[in-house]
This record gives structure tokens, sequence and C-alpha cells, in this order.
């Protein structure tokens, strides 16, 4: 129960890595708040939870591109709970494109759900997280690396995530005395991001030669979150089968 008591929020937990995360972290007794944008779904994973012995999760709506949703969300939680342990910024979309082709609507898109929601909450949540020396793990991606194996036409995806990277590297250093900041960068993981789901595409780019559950990122998380990570600040690990030595 390395949990016991925390209050972990999680975005973009209605389904996917941050569906499962919530519920590892419930599991070790966190009081896990789901957010995202999907309430019939953010519910239903709330219920399994529920279900699983842990009556303290709950969802709460927040579109994480809106700054006037994050600060009702940054509201709810205050009045309730008072405080904030863990944040797991983790709503992501992925649109790719070639640039000749590229729609300046998806890439404001991209850019609104991959970064600006991590500096709305960063920046909405940092006195409640401040106090309990609290952390905050963003989930980028191996296209935010120096590699293109996960494509060649990431564009808005990469970008979006290498400067998520560079964001949380300035917050781990500027707060390090405060609240740890740590970044993972995920390969592929077998969820619903993907509208094509025959994954054969990708297995050749991967040194480990298998796509990865959402319970192998989410382990990553908790590690990163808990009290055993307790000298780790800035740093960004991959979680990727080794995709991004390739
Ligand atoms: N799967 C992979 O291979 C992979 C690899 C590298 C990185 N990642 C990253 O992992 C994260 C989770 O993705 P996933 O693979 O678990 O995909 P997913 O199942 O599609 O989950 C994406 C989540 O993001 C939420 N979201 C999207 N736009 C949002 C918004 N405007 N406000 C709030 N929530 C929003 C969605 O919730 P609602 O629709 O309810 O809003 C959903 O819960 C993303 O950041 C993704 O970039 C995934």
């Amino acid at each position: 129960m390395r949990f016991k008591d925390k209050v972990v929020i999680v975005t973009g937990a209605t389904s996917g890595i941050g569906a499962v995360t919530a519920e590892m972290f419930a599991e070790e007794g966190a009081k896990v708040i789901l957010t995202g944008r999907n309430r019939e779904r953010g519910e239903k994973a709330a219920d399994r939870i529920h279900r699983k012995g842990n009556p303290e999760a709950e969802f709460m709506y927040c579109d994480a591109t809106k700054l006037e949703d994050v600060r009702k969300l940054r509201k709810a939680v205050g009045d309730k709970y008072g405080k904030t342990d863990v944040l797991f910024n983790n709503a992501g979309i992925f649109v790719t494109s070639d640039l000749e082709n590229l729609d300046l609507e998806d890439w404001n898109r991209s850019i609104d759900t991959n970064l600006n929601s991590v500096l709305y909450m960063t920046k909405c949540f940092l006195d409640l997280l401040r106090p309990c020396r609290g952390n905050i793990i963003n989930n980028a991606s191996v296209s935010g690396l120096d590699s293109f194996t996960s494509g060649t036409k990431t564009y808005m995806y990469g970008a979006s995530k290498a400067a998520m990277i560079k964001f949380s590297k300035l917050c781990a250093l500027n707060f390090a005395k405060e609240v740890r900041v740590n970044v993972i960068c995920p390969g592929i993981i077998d969820t619903e991001i993907y509208s094509n789901r025959d994954f054969s595409r990708f297995l050749g780019g991967i040194p480990m030669g298998y796509i990865a559950k959402p319970e192998q990122v989410a382990e990553v998380v908790l590690f990163l979150a808990s009290e055993r990570a307790s000298y780790i600040t800035g740093t960004v690990i991959p979680v990727d089968g080794g995709m991004s030595l390739t």
C-alpha cells in the first residue's frame, strides 16, 4: 500500500494507460481522481476501482486543453482534499500527417492536448503539490526523443512531446526542492490511441520484439511516484522495449 491516503490525479484516465494506472494506484491505497472528457467511460473506470475494493476513486470531468476546466478541477480537488501528492499528466492524442497535407487545426489540437494541457495542470496544481513534497510524471513518447522508428510523419505528435520533455526538465530544475518531476517515454503500447489495430507494422522497430501492455507503463509511473524514487527528478525514462535505441 505505497500510496495509502495519497491524492493522485490522472489526466486522460477514461481509457488506455491512464485508466490502468489509476486502477493500479487505487490498488495501493490512493485516493484517485480520474479526469477526461468522456464522462461515461470515466465513471465506468472509477466504478471498476470501487468494485475492486477502493471506494474513494472518482471521476471529475476536465477537458485538459481548457484552462477554465483545469481551474475548476483545481478548485474541486483543493476544496475536497486540500492537497495533491501525485499528478500524472497523461492525456494525449496521436495525429500524424506528411507536411504537405498537415492541417493546422490538427497541429493546434495536438499542441493543446499534448503540451498546453501539461502547462495548465502544472501551473494550477503547483500550490497543492508543493506543501506535501508531491511529484509529477508526464507521459511523453519515444516520438519526443531522437528516434524516428515510431514514424517519419510525427511532426505534430513528436514536436509536442519533445517540447513537453523540455518543459518538464525546467520544472524539475526550478522546483527541485519541493516537487519531483519526471517523464516517461512509452514506445508502442496496446491502446485505443491507434485507430489501425494491426500492430505488426511496428514489430520490426522494437528490439524486444513485442507490443507492451499499459500495465508495463503504469508500473514505471508508480515507481517514479513512490518513495522508492525519492532522489529521482528530471529523468526521462523510455518504456519502449529498446525502440529508442534504433
Ligand atoms: N499507446 C502508445 O503506444 C503510446 C506511446 C507513447 C505515448 N503514449 C501516450 O500515452 C498517453 C495515453 O495514451 P493511450 O495510449 O492510453 O491512449 P488512449 O487510450 O487513447 O487514451 C488517451 C486519453 O487521453 C484523454 N484525452 C484526450 N484528449 C483529452 C483532453 N482534451 N482532455 C482530457 N483528456 C483527454 C482521453 O480521454 P477523453 O477522450 O475522455 O478526454 C483518454 O483517456 C498519451 O499522452 C499518449 O501520447 C501512448
